[in-house]
């Protein structure tokens, strides 16, 4: 594996890529970035074209890894491009697509045409489109729609400089709230803050690498997912928010996590989740840091999956106060994003549930522990159990009981 530095769409990425890991792929499967088609992966059908330093590329032929120092920018970061913008509604007014698969690409070396060759006419325009196959069109459409956008500019368009976009960092999550700073990132200030959270300075840290993936910025492709929580510990706030600022202690009671390092307010884990047959040992940094006054504090950290590529980024803020019966509520909101093979059980609403009941199990090994009924180590939540009230949860009402109970017999059959 190595480490590349590269910007993509306007936001700096420092990512652990495979040698072989082709630019295609790398944006499609890492980032999330499905604008960018592969076809033919060879070169030759042009489906997945992005401007590579400012110039189209064929990123099925270009290896992430001598991506190194690159600004890359695939469709989705020319969403608000305002000559995209222009070449799109030509694209829809003279039928230049059908199936749409060759677009994307079509659409950037379009884009490049038009800033290019502003006096093309539509001979030289087919010539240029030889690099970019369609199979439906018949191509007459894409010619039209091209010279239509040059015929309205009359050669005036302006190549926009390659550097900073000038629109920002685009394909922000749709929440608008981009995760807090994680390593060294230029968050905006009091983005991706949580009630009542003491925040972490941004650009304040050097990356923090310990042999995963160092993100700079949160995925630019995919909304994070969120979750708010509040766990009611049946203890007074005194008592938990001191246990709060216990990273160990809090690492002792989250099913399968353990706490491998902790320096200042960084610490380094590891985390075994088991869902039914699917079991994952996520390794990862975070940082954490507290706000006394508030009984607030927030922690943002990443993981990765090494076995099945899964990668996991979050924020967690979370704020005590008591509750009118002397016990502790603890609000708890996290952020979450989860790429690779398990981002399908990480998304919506089973997703949630099973976050949701691993929140809960933590809350309650907690006030177990500070109890003293629970002994001192690693609480094991048995991944089937721990599947099993996550579908009963999602499912919910008598008939999600109803199939969680046949789950539990036939589980308990095999046993
Ligand atoms: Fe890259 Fe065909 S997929 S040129
Ligand atoms: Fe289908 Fe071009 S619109 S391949």
């Amino acid at each position: 594996m190595s480490l590349v530095t590269l910007e993509v769409n306007g936001v700096t990425l420092r990512w652990e890529v495979a040698p072989r890991l082709h630019l295609a792929d790398f944006l499609r499967e890492e980032l999330g970035l499905t604008g960018t088609h592969t076809g033919c992966e060879h070169g030759v059908c042009g489906a997945c074209t992005v401007l590579l330093d400012g110039a189209p590329a064929r990123s099925c032929i270009a290896f992430a890894a001598a991506c190194e120092g690159a600004s890359v920018r695939s469709i989705e970061g020319l969403e608000e491009d305002a000559l995209m913008v222009r070449l799109r509604a030509a694209f829809s007014a003279e039928h230049a697509l059908q199936c749409g698969f060759c677009t994307p690409g079509m659409l950037i070396t379009a884009r490049d045409i038009v800033l290019r060759l502003p006096q093309a006419d539509a001979d030289r325009i087919r010539l240029e489109l030889a690099g970019n196959l369609c199979r439906c069109t018949g191509y007459g459409g894409i010619v039209r729609a091209i010279a239509r956008v040059l015929g309205e500019s009359g050669g005036r368009e302006q190549a926009t400089p390659n550097g900073p976009d000038p629109h920002g960092p685009l394909g922000t999550p749709a929440s608008g709230q981009p995760l807090g700073p994680i390593a060294g990132e230029t968050a905006p200030s009091g983005a991706g803050t949580a009630p009542g959270e003491a925040g972490i300075e941004p650009g304040a840290d050097p990356p923090l690498t310990m042999g995963v993936a160092s993100v700079a910025l949160p995925d630019p492709a995919r909304p994070a997912e969120t979750l708010h929580q509040t766990l009611r510990i049946d203890l007074p706030p005194a008592r938990v928010w001191q246990a709060l600022q216990d990273p160990a202690l809090i690492a002792v009671c989250i099913p399968g996590a353990r706490l491998t390092a902790q320096q200042g307010d960084r610490i380094e884990g590891e985390m075994l989740v088991a869902l039914g047959p699917i079991r994952s040992r996520f390794s990862g940094t975070a940082r954490i840091v507290y706000d006394q006054a508030a009984q607030s504090g927030r922690i943002a950290g990443e993981g990765q999956d090494r076995a099945s590529g899964t990668r996991l980024d979050a924020t967690a803020g979370f704020v005590l106060r008591p509750d009118a019966d002397g016990a502790s509520l603890v609000e708890i909101t996290i952020d979450y994003r989860l790429r690779g093979m398990l981002a399908q059980f990480g998304r919506g609403s089973l997703g949630r549930a099973l976050a949701g009941e691993l929140a809960a199990a933590t809350a309650a090994a907690l006030e177990r522990h500070l109890r003293g009924d629970a002994p001192a180590g690693r609480p094991v939540l048995g991944g089937f159990a721990l599947l099993l009230r996550a579908v009963r949860r999602w499912l919910g009402g008598r008939m999600g009981r109803r199939i969680g109970r046949w789950i539990g017999r036939w589980i308990g059959g095999r046993a």
